[in-house]
């Protein structure tokens, strides 16, 4: 697979098969990510993987607590949506919840949808990020690379990913069970393994706007 090929065939995928990915692969993956670019190669990255015991128990301990008035440490979305953002963040969740046969008003399939972040979507390994508190965000920035790196080279190894901003609220639990230091933020999580190919949720393919409209070319002269 080339790098354009594995870029352009990653999706969101939120149905696993129970396939177990070896301790070597999720190894590599990390390894060849980690040649991301940062600046003054500080290398911001800070990450947990879990597979078998450990992965069940935080399951457990997180959806025991979902649903639980809890905030993450730093803010992901604007207090106030607008658009475009706002009318491609409807789009992806209604086609999402219409694969699932979720109707609108439906809060409680909602509810346990979201949830099912918390199980990986019954991944065989599950990924949490953190970085250093006292970093600026041009470290987050080096960070987004690095994890755009780990869902394209598993793709490249014939592996999914589903990226899980959903774990980020739940830093308390996890910091506990993980034994992370206080000086680290929970990033995100992220679930690893092979698509289960019968899942109806995993045939969700997003739009994105092509390149003319969301750049501005200059110079051409046509
Ligand atoms: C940092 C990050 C956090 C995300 N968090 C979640 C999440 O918690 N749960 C989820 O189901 N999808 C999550 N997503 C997936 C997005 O919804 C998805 O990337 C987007 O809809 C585009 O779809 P695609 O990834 O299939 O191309 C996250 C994506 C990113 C990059």
């Amino acid at each position: 697979m080339t790098a354009e090929e594995a870029i352009a065939s990653r999706r969101s995928i939120r149905a696993f098969l129970p396939t177990p990915v070896p301790r070597a692969d999720v190894e590599r993956i990390l390894d060849i990510a980690a040649r991301a670019p940062s600046g003054t190669n500080m290398q911001p990255w800070r990450g947990y993987a879990l597979t078998g015991a450990p992965l069940r128990a935080l399951t457990e301990a997180l959806v025991a607590e979902a649903g639980a008035k809890v905030e993450a440490e730093y803010r992901y979305y604007p207090e106030a949506f607008f658009e475009p953002y706002l009318s491609r963040r409807r789009k992806v969740g209604w086609d999402l919840y219409g694969l699932l046969g979720i109707a609108r008003g439906e809060t409680e399939k909602m509810q346990r949808q979201h949830a099912r972040n918390f199980t990986f979507f019954g991944a065989p390994v599950g990924l949490i990020f953190t970085i250093d508190r006292r970093l600026e965000i041009g470290s987050w920035l080096d960070y987004g690379i690095f994890l755009g790196n780990v869902m394209t080279v598993a793709r490249g190894m014939g592996l999914d990913t589903c990226p899980q901003a959903a774990f980020a609220p739940h830093h308390r639990t996890i910091r506990a069970m993980l034994n992370i230091p206080a000086n680290e933020v929970v990033v995100c999580g992220m679930a690893l393994g092979h698509a289960d190919p019968a899942a109806p949720e995993n045939a969700l393919v997003t739009e994105r706007a092509p390149a003319a409209e969301f750049c501005s070319f200059q110079g051409w002269d046509r």
